[in-house]
């Protein structure tokens, strides 16, 4: 046994695994989802709720799952099963590798529209929109065209698989610290090149003064979903990371430089995006579309705007990848842990089925749009699944299991390591996390869910 634990693969340096979790973090919610959902909701308001919703259950739910990886140096599934013994439990870890799945098979399109419109931007097609309309019909176009979509679901997925097959070090550490670094240069002379531009400063404003008349309740709980799914967690894909870090390294002060990366690189994606959108003139509440049908207008009114657009597409994807590799490790570390399988086979059987779950999501777009279930078709009710369902279910149970089942003192034993001069100096932080693990955690994550499956709001329409 023994034996087989030291065998397992791990992470080369601390720096190593900060960036490949940053990288898992840091992806197409933090670029695409982030800014269209604050435009929607607020603008700096929305944005000064979703920070405290970062700090008060995301912070403390990915210490708990790095601990979790960390403690038993096992996938989700074996992580519970180690530490409880019971099927219940693992089950839970079960339906994060299913997440897995269903986050990838969704992900995998969009990230696949984000690695086609690198081409669409070095052929200079934008150069024909001076208006949003003939961009979005553009869209409309390309996602209609089965050849395209599945095609560049295909070539994403084939990457995604490439990396994840070439191992935790040589793999996923590799190419995490290739590429973050990349994606950081590109955002930043993407963020300079927005404040540059003549009228910006109202793209500013939006995101620094708050509206606090467009915060609804909606957009609080909105935020709290959000501030999950842009670190990655509740599926235990911290974990799978976490269980190849080394127990010299604190977990506190990686999850914070975590947090960190993935914060500020939403907000300057953010500041890049609105500078750009309100110099331009253009609609910041423009929703989902706002990355693929207003930023190709964007860029055909400013100034260097043929280079902007490719650099931005190439961000976009790899930001995409470094988040896809994680989901696709997910369900390979099951495989490998639990079930004896070869790395290499089962990134190949693996990635070749969910490409193949991926497929109704991209023909959702074109040949199947009407075939729909509970008024969703296949793309969203793949992305209802996994965001609203699996996902707060996950993480409710991760913090419950955390606190309240495992036993704190174990729990703190194992946090201590690689942290003790730190808890030294600073006791509070462990109190804070005590408490915020244990009450603040389930009590958010539970009414998030409530809301998203629609209880939650019939009940306050029954009070008041
Ligand atoms: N955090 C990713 C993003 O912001 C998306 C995501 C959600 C994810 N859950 C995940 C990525 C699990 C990897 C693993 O785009």
């Amino acid at each position: 046994m023994s034996i087989k634990i030291s065998e397992r693969e791990s992470w080369g340096s601390k720096v190593g695994f900060i960036l490949a979790a940053a990288g898992s973090a840091i992806g197409l919610g933090n670029i695409w989802k982030f800014p269209y959902i604050a435009g929607e909701n607020g603008g700096a308001a929305f944005i000064f709720i979703y920070l405290i919703c970062i700090a008060v259950i995301g912070l403390p739910v990915l210490m708990a799952e790095v601990l979790l990886g960390r403690t038993t140096q096992r996938n989700p599934v074996g992580a519970f099963k180690a530490l409880s013994n019971s099927p219940y439990w693992a089950a839970i870890g079960g339906m994060g590798v299913i997440a897995g799945f269903v986050i990838l098979s969704f992900y995998g399109v969009v990230a696949g529209w984000s690695f086609g419109y690198i081409f669409e931007a070095i052929k200079g097609s934008f150069y024909d929109f001076t208006e949003p309309a003939s961009s979005a019909d553009h869209f409309g176009s390309l996602t209609s065209n089965v050849t395209w979509i599945v095609g560049f679901l295909a070539v994403f997925m084939g990457l995604t698989m490439f990396i994840v097959y070439s191992g935790v070090q040589k793999g996923i550490e590799r190419g995490s610290k290739i590429m973050m670094p990349i994606l950081l240069i590109i955002l930043f002379v993407l963020m300079i090149k927005g404040i540059s531009l003549d009228g910006s400063e109202k793209g500013l404003s939006f995101i620094l003064e708050p509206d606090w008349s467009k915060v609804t309740g909606e957009g609080v709980l909105l935020a709290l979903g959000h501030a999950f799914f842009t670190l990655s967690l509740g599926m235990g894909a911290m974990m799978t990371y976490g269980s190849y870090m080394s127990k010299k390294d604190s977990i506190p002060s990686a999850a914070v430089q975590i947090v960190f990366l993935d914060t500020i690189i939403a907000l300057i994606a953010g500041v890049a995006i609105f500078t750009a959108v309100f110099a331009t003139g253009q609609d910041p509440a423009a929703g989902p579309g706002l990355i693929f049908q207003t930023l190709p207008v964007v860029f055909t009114k400013m100034p260097g705007g043929y280079f902007f657009s490719i650099l931005f597409f190439l961000l976009l994807t790899i930001a995409a990848l470094t988040s896809s590799i994680s989901l696709l490790e997910v369900v390979v570390a099951y495989f490998v842990d639990e079930k004896k399988w070869k790395r290499k086979q089962a990134v190949i059987v693996f990635g070749i089925i969910t490409f193949l779950v991926g497929v109704p999501s991209a023909l959702s777009f074109n040949l199947i749009a009407d075939i729909k279930l509970f008024g969703l078709n296949f793309f969203d009710l793949a992305d209802w699944l996994a965001s609203n369902i699996l996902l707060p279910i996950g993480g409710l149970f991760i913090s419950i299991f955390v606190a309240w089942i495992w036993g704190f003192d174990k729990v703190l034993i194992e946090m201590k390591k690689g942290a003790e001069s730190l808890f030294e100096l600073h006791p509070w932080i462990i109190k804070f996390w005590k408490i915020f693990i244990k009450y603040f955690s389930p009590v958010l994550i539970f009414l998030v869910f409530l809301h998203s499956i629609g209880v939650l709001d019939l009940i306050i329409d029954l009070f008041i």
